[in-house]
């Protein structure tokens, strides 16, 4: 397996490895690569529906969506179509369902049809975003906790969070899901939320893929946001996403 950095703050794409065969010891080399870069892109990996969801169940339980269930027998796989700009959700940053309780760790996206142009997902580096903010931003944020909602769900998650395999903070807010701050109105927290997401989202804190069938990129929801950029009309784009429940945000 080689590993090959994508940019300056986060991503690397792995090479000379295939998902469907991975002993042991290999996942264990996937994961702490993982742990140190945020999101790894893997190309030309012959996935089945069923070896997709199988590496999911390697890092947890996996997490369904609340509002979209996948296919019969299937339903934990969430299936992403071109539904058009108007319709699509993704189009923002956002961690996966942040309003769950345990929001999901894990994220495996797989490329099944790709547009002839654009289509790209872009990805946020949550430490730096943390680690790039004054003192004086940082003590102010510590103590607060944000509520996050959609598909009826709600829960409060701290702002900053503590990675629990890196030991490392992270900013966890972002656009699609945070709502308001914990005891201050949507008014009176949206500057605040405003600023805090375009800091996270600078261009030298991101990557951006370009996706061809068969890829499949890997992301960890609590150190990272993402972005799909709708820039393709009714072309067909169809993706599918395995998550991993994760552990209640500290
Ligand atoms: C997602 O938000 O998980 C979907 C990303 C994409 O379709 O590129």
């Amino acid at each position: 397996m080689q590993t090959h950095p994508l940019t300056g703050s986060l991503g690397a794409e792995i090479t000379d490895l295939q998902l469907s065969q991975l002993s042991d010891s290999m996942f264990d080399d996937l994961c702490q690569t993982l742990w140190q870069h945020q999101v790894l892109v893997l190309r030309n990996q012959n996935l089945s529906i069923e070896n997709h969801r199988a590496l999911g169940q390697r890092f947890g339980e996996l997490h369904f969506h609340p509002a979209f269930p996948g296919p019969e027998g299937f339903e934990e796989v969430l299936v992403i179509k071109n539904q058009g700009k108007a319709n699509t959700i993704t189009e923002v940053w956002h961690s996966d369902v942040s309003c769950d309780a345990r929001p999901p760790s894990i994220s495996i996206l797989r490329a099944l049809d790709v547009p002839p142009y654009g289509g790209d997902t872009m990805w946020a580096d949550q430490y730096r975003a943390w680690d790039t903010l004054s003192e004086a931003m940082q003590n102010m944020l510590r103590p607060l906790r944000a509520v996050h909602k959609n598909f009826d769900i709600e829960s409060a998650h701290p702002v900053v969070r503590t990675h629990p395999e890196t030991g490392r903070r992270a900013l966890y807010v972002n656009a699609g899901f945070t709502k308001h701050f914990e005891g201050m109105t949507v008014e009176e927290s949206r500057p605040l939320l405003q600023f805090l997401v375009t800091h996270a989202s600078q261009p030298d804190l991101t990557m951006r893929h370009r996706w061809q069938s068969n890829d499949v990129v890997i992301w960890d929801n609590r150190c990272v946001m993402h972005f799909a950029i709708h820039d393709y009309g009714d072309s067909p784009r169809e993706m599918q996403r395995v998550t991993v429940r994760g552990e209640v945000p500290a």
